[in-house]
């Protein structure tokens, strides 16, 4: 266990003192700590500069400013050189305390592509074998409090879902082929601990902002407005980048362009646009007739777009949160092999995969929707309020394509 909030480390201290929490706050009462200050330490890996307060802190947890540190998992920049000159005595006590175990899962249920797991995702993993998969796609519970199946804490302490995330983070990078890519779907406020974990071991590659259509303000803070869609690639570049297209975003009474586009209509592509880091038509699955299951699910549009722009037919897609299993069947309709796994109900999978028309309906409007800069009834709501429309321009799609690729011969020359 990493501890990321001061918190989470004196809660710890205090289980393994054999104390209560009351006591905990009693004893910091007593160095005139109050309670609401020991509280603001739960959600931040800040440590307090306030003297009184620090050493209070060491007293309590037995340790001196360096081994709270560490505790924390920050090695101070002056601590860094002789980190680093012990290496090697460091990885032997830290090997010598780990476990190794076999896991030998029973598969629930098989497709022709595809395979699920009912059960804890972490022990799914440690049953492939490594580099196996191209692409991963992971939405977690978000630890919001939301209640699941049973047997799922979605209300950890932060230092017990980060760390629980990290160990889940390092399996899946250990099953990615070198090449693949992982994307994984949360808050930007666990999205920050995400990516600088996996920042370590892999590279960069996109963070998303999946604007959030019906969000609730927040006291004393913005108002959220997007989820976090982070990706990383292992290795220095990603095997596969499909392009994907979309409209151009339109007024829906008028079919006016939201963006002036001013000169540049004429180089516009009839396909439509290229889709950039801000995900604006991504709506959330909230009615009843088209859910799956009572909880949380994300749509079959979001999925088609990430699995088509990372992976080929014939690749091995990953989730290991499998939920109403809107991954799977994506990628069962799209002819990608994908391997799954859900702790909780796994019948409800089961089932989706089974019947697959209302999916195919979804993920056929998707890409129907993707062919062009203007839809057909845009188009038509454009031409009667006197807008522009593409074949005012001479350029056809095919003149697009072509000047791509002499683009792309003479960049290659170039090289
Ligand atoms: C946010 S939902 C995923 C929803 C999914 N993307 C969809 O579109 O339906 C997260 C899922 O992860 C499952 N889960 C939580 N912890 C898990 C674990 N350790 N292993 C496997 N599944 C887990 C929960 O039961 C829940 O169904």
């Amino acid at each position: 266990m990493q501890f990321f909030s001061l918190f989470d480390l004196l809660s710890y201290t205090a289980k393994e003192k054999d104390i209560t929490v009351e006591e905990m706050f009693s004893f910091f009462h007593s160095k005139k700590i109050k309670k609401a200050s020991i509280l603001e330490l739960q959600q931040t890996s800040y440590i307090p500069d306030d003297v009184v307060f620090r050493e209070a802190i060491c007293e309590f947890l037995d340790m001196n400013d360096l081994e709270i540190n560490i505790a924390m998992g920050h090695i101070p920049q002056k601590f860094r050189k002789s980190y680093f000159d012990n290496v090697k005595k460091i990885a032997s006590i830290l090997s010598s305390e780990v476990q190794t175990s076999d896991f030998n899962l029973p598969c629930f249920f098989e497709t022709d592509l595809g395979r699920l797991y009912n059960g804890d995702c972490l022990d799914v993993m440690r049953s492939l074998p490594k580099e196996c998969v191209d692409l991963i796609f992971a939405d977690p519970p978000f630890n919001l409090g939301k209640t699941y199946d049973p047997g799922i804490n979605d209300n950890a302490s932060m230092s017990q879902y980060l760390s629980w995330t990290f160990e889940w983070l390092d399996e899946c990078t250990r099953i990615l082929k070198p090449g693949g890519q992982i994307y994984i779907y949360n808050l930007p406020k666990w999205c920050i601990y995400i990516a600088s974990h996996l920042q370590e071991t892999l590279t960069f590659w996109d963070w998303i902002a999946v604007d959030m259509k019906y969000s609730l303000p927040i006291q004393s803070r913005l108002y959220p407005a997007h989820y976090a869609l982070v990706s990383f690639v292992k290795g220095t570049r990603a095997h596969t980048f499909n392009n994907q297209r979309i409209p151009l975003q339109t007024c829906r009474h008028c079919g006016g362009e939201i963006k002036d586009y001013g000169g540049y209509k004429a180089k516009m592509n009839p396909l439509g646009v290229n889709v950039s880091d801000v995900w604006t038509d991504i709506y959330p699955v909230r009615h009843k007739s088209s859910k799956n299951r009572k909880y949380n699910e994300l749509s079959v549009k979001l999925l088609n777009r990430i699995i088509s722009m990372s992976s080929n037919e014939g690749d091995t897609i990953f989730d290991p949160f499998g939920g109403s299993g809107t991954t799977y069947a994506v990628a069962q309709l799209l002819n990608r092999k994908w391997i799954g796994c859900e702790l909780g109900d796994c019948e409800i999978i089961r089932n989706r995969l089974q019947h697959l028309s209302r999916d195919k309906e979804q993920l056929n409007k998707a890409q129907e929707e993707a062919k062009y800069l203007f839809p057909p009834k845009v188009e038509e709501l454009r031409k009667q309020n006197g807008f522009w429309i593409c074949s005012d321009f001479s350029k056809t799609s095919e003149d697009f394509e072509n000047e791509r690729m002499v683009l792309n011969i003479n960049a290659n020359s170039n090289k």
